[in-house]
């Protein structure tokens, strides 16, 4: 593993908080890091992280998604002044250009996030992700030097899997194939774009990888599967871990659409976090490069073995309703994670139960939702989850 060497003063490589290597660029002489898309979940954990190795930090974000101005107002409580929020849209290029001015990483997370709001505006969904990548890109590129893009791409781009044939075990879906089995979705899958999204998504993440082969911008893309942790306003459209917890402690019911055994990997904010810092670390390796990031084959979940957890957390079974599958909806996805781990040292280290739990506590308390708490160790949570092991 190499450091990112851009002549501007990096450090050498050291453990970071999970152990992984990282760069040691913890108080960097350079300029701040840009979070497009940063007042979200996934922007939110990296900015906290950021600013607590030393970062300054700036956010551009237009505060579309419900919820996320709470977001920057607890960076702004927790972190005082060492960042900035620019409330602008990706879909206006000179704000872009604005924004990317002497600034050392940039992280793209901005989108039009959901699939079904895709099928119902695709020319929103388009511009917002594909051609507010591509303002992006043309931003970067307009600099003398560009500073290091990651890109968070979805599984979405290889479509709906339905050539991997799959069996029903107890509550869940396993492929027949063993490979697939044991480790999951590589790389090497062909991309086969469903629903706007999938398209919108895919498109900027080809452009994305095209930008550094063709413009030498230094850029890795992160093809990723479902993502939850404190910060996230997880809804029916996206987000459903969260979704679930948030429906189950509301005592509301809980849509599957479905028949709930579709199974996906987890990942826990906390350990994308530590994959972000190691891809901008080790950017100059790794550019133009897409990896499947996603909890992998030990953080795995299917949809009736969550609602099982969260019963166990909760004290009582959540109300469930049954719908129709929906669009594109894969019955297995699990990454295979094995590219960027054999590139980085990266491994998820937070397992389904120890996350679930976290995230559980997390909305209890921003919600003020007084309950029964789950004290027990996560070791000890008796539910038979298929494929989920304790976490550390
Ligand atoms: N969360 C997951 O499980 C997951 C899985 C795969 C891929 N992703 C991708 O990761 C990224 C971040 O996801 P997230 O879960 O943090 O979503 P999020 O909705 O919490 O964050 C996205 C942020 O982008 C902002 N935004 C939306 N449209 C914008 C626009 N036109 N201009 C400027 N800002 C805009 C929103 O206000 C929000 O703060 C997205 O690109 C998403 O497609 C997420």
């Amino acid at each position: 593993m190499k450091e990112r060497s851009n002549g501007k003063g990096n450090g050498a490589a050291k453990p970071g908080a999970n152990g992984h290597e990282v760069s040691s660029r913890e108080h960097p002489s350079g300029g701040p890091a840009l979070i497009v898309g940063g007042a979200g979940f996934i922007g939110t954990n990296l900015a906290d992280r950021l600013l607590r190795d030393g970062w300054t930090v700036r956010l551009f974000d237009n505060l579309s998604r419900p919820g996320v101005e709470q977001n920057a107002r607890w960076l702004k409580e927790t972190h005082g002044d060492r960042f900035d929020v620019r409330v602008a849209d990706v879909r206006d290029a000179a704000a872009l250009r604005e924004a990317v001015r002497g600034v050392d990483q940039v992280f793209h997370f901005a989108a039009q996030v959901a699939v079904t709001t895709s099928l119902a505006d695709p020319l929103h969904d388009f511009d917002v992700n594909a051609r507010g990548t591509v303002h992006l890109l043309e931003a970067l590129r307009a600099v003398d030097r560009p500073p290091s893009l990651v890109f968070t791409s979805t599984n979405k781009v290889y479509g709906g899997l339905e050539d991997v044939p799959v069996t029903q075990q107890c509550r869940r879906y396993e492929p027949y194939d063993l490979l697939t089995r044991t480790y999951g979705i590589g790389e090497d899958r062909p991309l086969d774009f469903h629903s706007p999204y999938g398209c919108s998504k895919g498109a900027a993440d080809q452009y994305v990888l095209d930008y550094a082969r063709s413009f030498g911008i230094p850029a890795v893309v992160f093809r990723m599967s479902c993502i939850y942790g404190p910060h996230q306003f997880g809804t029916e459209d996206q987000g459903w871990v969260a979704h679930f917890l948030i429906r189950a402690l509301e005592g509301r019911p809980i849509t599957l659409y479905g028949d709930g055994m579709q199974v996906r990997d987890v990942l826990f904010a906390e350990d994308l976090v530590e994959a972000f810092l190691l891809a901008q670390a080790n950017v100059h390796d790794l550019s133009g490069q897409a990896f499947n990031i996603g909890g992998g084959p030990e953080n795995t979940t299917s949809l009736l073995e969550l609602i099982d957890l969260i019963e166990e957390l909760n004290g009582e079974k959540p109300v469930v309703r049954h719908d129709d599958w929906r669009i594109g909806d894969q019955r297995y996805y699990v990454s295979d994670t094995r590219k960027f781990r054999v590139a980085t040292g990266w491994r998820p280290r937070v397992g389904v139960q120890a996350g679930v739990q976290r995230l559980h506590r997390w909305l209890r308390e921003t919600r003020g939702i007084s309950g029964r708490d789950p004290r027990r160790s996560p070791a000890s949570i008796s539910v038979p989850v298929a494929g989920v092991k304790a976490g550390r």
